[in-house]
């Protein structure tokens, strides 16, 4: 056991770390150190089990996976498909559902269904490229943001937006609407590609502990 290598996590801070968590403890992975909510350390590490976690922003998680920083990464489905790191997603973990979608105002229905030259903002430039070129085949102006996405069509910054839609209470209060539907999205387990050799049965199995708590 001593001789065993540190599995590294990588979780995306935020809710999904602390939902992730919790599901950790279910299948027997605890990490004490990580709940001192005011501690300034960046890593935290379990013992028994040879486990370090550490917390990064969520675009940062893809990266420490597929340098191999990190060995197993927890992270939205949104950012695996923006950030396009060679990685293995292996799991969907069942929290943080939600969906992409173009939304914008009502007039912009007609604007959008007639493949006019419309502006799209987003915080997800390779999604929505992707979702009007590849699956539409609609040309489009894309407008990069990076936040309160929702401001675009109410200031006129663009007809619509491709961005993050949960309980749908953002839209309502601002007058907009889902236009389209992206897909569908939640939180991954992702791996690195070379740990996923290396360390096999350890990561199978721990997936395998993950599902059995998910159920
Ligand atoms: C996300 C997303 C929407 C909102 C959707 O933003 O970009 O704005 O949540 O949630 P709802 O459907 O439950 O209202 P976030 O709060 O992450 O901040 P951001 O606007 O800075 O990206």
């Amino acid at each position: 056991m001593n001789n065993e290598k540190y599995l590294t996590f990588a979780l995306g801070k935020g809710r999904l770390a602390n939902k992730t968590m919790q599901l950790f403890e279910k299948a027997g992975i605890k990490c004490e150190e990580m709940k001192d909510k005011d501690t300034r350390k960046l890593i935290f590490v379990n013992e028994e089990y040879k486990m370090r976690f550490f917390l990064a922003k969520g675009p940062d998680v893809p990266t420490y996976v597929e340098y191999g920083a990190a060995d197993i990464g927890v992270v939205g489905k949104d950012t695996i498909l923006e950030e396009a790191r060679n990685i293995y997603e292996v799991l969907d973990l069942g929290y943080g559902k939600c969906r992409m979608c173009v939304c914008g105002p009502k007039e912009a229905e007609e604007r959008l269904k007639h493949h006019e030259l419309i502006r799209v903002a987003t915080k997800y430039p390779r999604i929505a490229k992707d979702y009007f070129y590849n699956t539409k085949h609609q040309t489009v102006e894309i407008i990069k943001l990076n936040g309160s996405i929702e401001l675009a069509p109410i200031v006129g910054l663009s007809e619509v937006i491709v961005d993050i839609v949960e309980t749908g209470s953002t839209l309502r209060e601002n007058g907009l609407i889902v236009l389209e539907e992206v897909c569908p999205l939640s939180a991954r387990m992702v791996v690195n590609q070379v740990s996923m050799k290396m360390e096999y049965e350890r990561i199978s199995k721990l997936i395998k502990d993950l599902k059995e708590v998910m159920d």
